[in-house]
């Protein structure tokens, strides 16, 4: 192993430790709404994209990464639920349009039953600025508490989102599907 010299290192943890992340812990209701930008410093057609909202009918809103359908600052969080305060409320959930080639079933927004998308709040570090930023976190589907990750894949020229379990190794290279960091941007 190459040795390298105390002072660089210091200077390279220096890089790699970004901004201070707090130790206390966040509320998993956010009552002042918000947006949600989507984060993926590698993916430059999604980075720094907002989660936008389309009206699919039967009172549901589907998901797509920003130009595709409305934008959206009225989110709340409600017990880890992003949640638009309609009435009815519509609510994240994870259900519909499995795809077995890639392990990936759909994220979107209704007022049925369906399991709902839970999420912890974390903080972490803006990939460009370094600046301390307010992230939701993939905890459980429904009542179950599996992990997972939130990604985004191409639809029709657009893209939405997909949740897939943690440690899946299904891939589908004729769609892509990209993890993204979901961020709380107060207007
Ligand atoms: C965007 O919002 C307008 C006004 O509510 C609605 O008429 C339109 O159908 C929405 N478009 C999409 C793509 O959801
Ligand atoms: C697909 O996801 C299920 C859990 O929903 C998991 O048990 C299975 O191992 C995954 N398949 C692959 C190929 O990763
Ligand atoms: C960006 O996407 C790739 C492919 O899904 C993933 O491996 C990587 O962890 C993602 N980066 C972040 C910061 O989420």
């Amino acid at each position: 192993m190459m040795m390298l010299p105390t002072s660089l290192i210091l200077i390279l943890a220096a890089t790699i430790l970004a901004c201070d992340i707090p130790t206390s812990p966040l509320s998993n209701n956010i009552a002042e709404s918000f947006a949600l930008q989507i984060q993926n410093a590698s993916f430059p057609d999604i980075h720094n994209h907002f989660l936008n909202i389309w009206d699919w009918g039967g009172g549901d809103q589907h998901l797509f990464v920003s130009p595709a359908g409305n934008s959206t600052s009225q989110l709340i969080l409600v017990d880890g639920v992003i949640t638009l305060p309609w009435d009815p409320p519509r609510r994240a959930v994870i259900n519909g349009e499995y795809e077995v080639k890639d392990n990936t079933t759909k994220m979107f927004m209704t007022e049925r039953g369906d399991p709902r998308a839970i999420y912890d709040v974390v903080y972490g570090c803006n990939p460009d600025t370094d600046a301390l930023q307010t992230e939701l976190s993939f905890k459980s589907r429904g009542d179950l508490e599996i992990g997972g990750n939130i990604g985004v894949r191409p639809f029709n020229g657009m893209y939405d989102f997909r949740w897939t379990p943690a440690g899946n190794t299904a891939y589908d290279v004729d769609r892509p599907w990209t993890k993204v960091t979901l961020v709380v941007i107060h207007s």
